[in-house]
């Protein structure tokens, strides 16, 4: 079993049709699908984008905002999101932290990554905010920089499809789902699985990426076990054991 996990969801999966604001059926089945992974003894860290508020590259589009602006307006979503979870989860029972990387100490804690792994050791869920608290860079490079500095074992990315696929699965029905690739091969054939920079983090620090689809109900809790049912893609060192030897 995977015992440290940092679980990386987008805002708009929070969100209804329409892609905007909180769903609370949705805030719920999110809750209770991480609550089968505390349930079992994991430790889980937990960040979420803010798409389904704003975006920063979205909001710059105009030129009326600055880039830099859109993008802190877009981590001030990801706290809404997270404080949205936190509520959840604690109404589930569990004991949940947020922390931010921007200091807004009347809403959450700021990060402060001893703290974090202080409240992982003690079975609490740790909601990471507001990004790494800078522009220009993803709640994907933020969720990969999180879960190295927490030594999370895996990433995983939890989307609305079952995996990585060779193309578009929407758009094409040959579509193949690649069970496994290497980092070189996500960033060389351009397969956004995340940003180059979080794929790029993730594989200087050989932390393995899971995508997934979260919807599928009960297949996070099957990676974390480390089931045979698991549905996934993963994005890893595969030549890992020959480069050790
Ligand atoms: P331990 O020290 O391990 O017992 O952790 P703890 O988090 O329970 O202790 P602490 O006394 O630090 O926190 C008590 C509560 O206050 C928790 O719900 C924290 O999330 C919250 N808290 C702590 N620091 C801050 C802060 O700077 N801002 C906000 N808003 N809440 C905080």
């Amino acid at each position: 079993m995977i015992k440290r996990v940092l679980v990386k969801f987008s805002g708009e999966a929070l969100a209804s049709e329409s892609g905007f604001g909180i769903e609370s059926s949705i805030l719920d089945y999110v809750a209770l699908e991480l609550k089968s992974l505390v349930d079992i003894g994991a430790e889980v860290g937990i960040v979420i984008g803010g798409g389904n508020f704003i975006r920063g590259v979205s909001a710059a589009k105009s030129g009326l905002i600055k880039r830099t602006s859109g993008d802190y307006m877009g981590m001030l979503a990801t706290v809404i999101n997270g404080v949205a979870i936190q509520e959840a989860l604690e109404y589930h029972g569990l004991d949940v932290r947020v922390q931010s990387a921007l200091e807004i100490k009347e809403v959450c804690e700021t990060y402060i990554n001893r703290r974090s792994i202080r409240h992982l050791e003690k079975g609490r869920v740790v909601i990471f905010v507001a990004g790494t608290g800078n522009p220009f860079f993803t709640t994907d490079t933020a969720a990969t920089l999180r879960a190295v500095e927490i030594g999370a074992e895996i990433i995983i990315k939890a989307t609305k499809v079952n995996g990585v696929y060779d193309k578009d699965p929407v758009k094409f029905s040959d579509a193949v789902m690649l069970k496994q690739l290497s980092y070189e091969q996500a960033l060389k054939d351009n397969i956004k699985v995340m940003d180059d920079t979080a794929i790029a983090l993730a594989k200087d620090n050989a932390l393995p990426i899971i995508v997934c689809n979260m919807f599928k109900k009960g297949n996070l809790l099957n990676i974390v076990q480390q089931n045979e049912d698991a549905i996934y893609s993963k994005v890893a060192n595969l030549n890992l054991y020959k480069e050790i030897k």
